[in-house]
């Protein structure tokens, strides 16, 4: 039996197509590589010396996966990645951000129930707990209004999953929240490579760091936060990757929804990340004390016990180590994949 990837050759998606083949999984890629290069299966290729099936495909595209569908009958189930995921691009782009991942979503997931596949991994975010009244969240904290058309689609597509779940009790669906995915694969052959300046934390620091932007603009340093800057739950990309295939159970349920956090249940500051990478790396990091990012929020940690219990989920990596595996990869490939041949 073979698992359907979509986003697969996008940053959490190639590090979880790693995961599965060692684990020994047979593996089928879908991507549009809107966000993304096919070069990183390559690269999963020579990490693992295992081949994957890749399709050039948009989820938005019910002919190509009725195809897909119909010519591999040995698709047992789907970890669904594809999506649009930059939050400022969303606030301008809001139409394309509910096109494609709701519109995609709702194609995928018709065209799986068709050929009688309901098992399906979703990539849901921390964002659906908005600005939480505690922290750490667990998986009954409440889920609020997004600020962003992007959080609103996953907590959209959160919403829609269980919805059909209800009405179709075969479906297992597994929502999985992730906090902040940083880190790289050991080898260091594949990594995060965002498009044009990085709007998150770490990419901008690696860029930083490997001498493409000036200094690290630390937004705000008067949060209700032991050193005033903000506190996040960074795990490693791995460790969110092997997540996924402990989820891989639940496709043996009697049907469900089942939701779990995915981070470390420890919370960094911007500081304390900033301090690891220079620590774990040897290489400094200037940086400015600007205003708050506008929509940012103090803190947000998981209560990661349920994944634990549950799946048996523990994350292994520490900062230092995210920090020194970012690296890696940014020092090795300081254009991504843009200039691989
Ligand atoms: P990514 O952009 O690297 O990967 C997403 C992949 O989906 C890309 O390869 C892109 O080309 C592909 N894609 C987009 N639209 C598609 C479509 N219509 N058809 C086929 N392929 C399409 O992002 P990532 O960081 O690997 O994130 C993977 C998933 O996890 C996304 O759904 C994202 O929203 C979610 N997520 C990411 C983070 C994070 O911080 N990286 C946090 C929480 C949730
Ligand atoms: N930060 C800086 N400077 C930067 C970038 C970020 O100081 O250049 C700070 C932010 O203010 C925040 C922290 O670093 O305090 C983390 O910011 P990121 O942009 O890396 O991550 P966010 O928590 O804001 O959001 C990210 C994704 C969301 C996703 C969320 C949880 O952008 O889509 O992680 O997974 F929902």
């Amino acid at each position: 039996m073979a698992i359907l990837v979509t986003g697969g050759c996008g940053f959490i998606g190639s590090h979880t197509v790693v995961e599965l083949l060692n684990a020994g999984k047979d593996v089928i890629v879908i991507d549009n590589l809107d966000n993304s290069s096919e070069k990183s299966l390559e690269r999963v290729k020579e990490i693992t010396g295992k081949d994957v099936t890749f399709y050039k495909l948009d989820i938005r595209d019910r002919e190509g996966l009725e195809k897909l569908f119909t010519d591999r009958k040995d698709i047992e189930g789907c970890i669904h990645f594809a999506g649009k995921k930059a939050v400022g691009e969303s606030v301008a782009f809001p139409w394309e951000y509910y096109e494609n991942n709701i519109g995609g979503t709702l194609t995928l997931i018709d065209v799986m129930r068709k050929h009688g596949v309901k098992n399906l991994i979703f990539s849901s975010s921390s964002t659906v707990y908005g600005d939480p009244d505690s922290v750490p969240v667990t998986e009954e904290s409440p889920v609020k209004k997004c600020t962003n058309p992007y959080g609103s689609t996953k907590a959209m597509q959160e919403t829609i999953l269980t919805d059909i779940q209800h009405a179709d009790s075969e479906w297992n669906i597994v929502l999985l929240r992730y906090f902040n995915p940083i880190g790289a694969h050991k080898s260091g052959k594949i990594g995060e490579d965002p498009n044009g300046i990085p709007n998150n934390l770490m990419p901008y620091i690696t860029q930083v760091a490997v001498g493409k932007l000036e200094y690290l603009r630390v937004f705000g340093d008067d949060y209700p936060t032991p050193d005033g800057t903000g506190i996040r739950d960074y795990i490693h990309v791995v460790d969110l990757a092997r997540g996924h295939v402990l989820a891989l159970k639940k496709f043996n349920e009697k049907g469900g929804v089942f939701t779990y956090n995915l981070g470390t249940g420890k919370g960094s500051s911007v500081l304390e990340v900033v301090n690891s990478f220079i620590e774990a790396t040897g290489v400094n990091i200037p940086y400015r004390i600007m205003e708050r990012r506008p929509g940012d929020i103090a803190e947000n940690w998981s209560d990661a016990s349920k994944a634990e219990r549950e799946l048996g989920f523990k994350a292994e990596y520490d900062l230092k180590d995210m920090c020194a595996d970012s690296w890696n990869w940014q020092k090795n490939n300081p254009d991504g994949y843009k200039t691989i041949s």
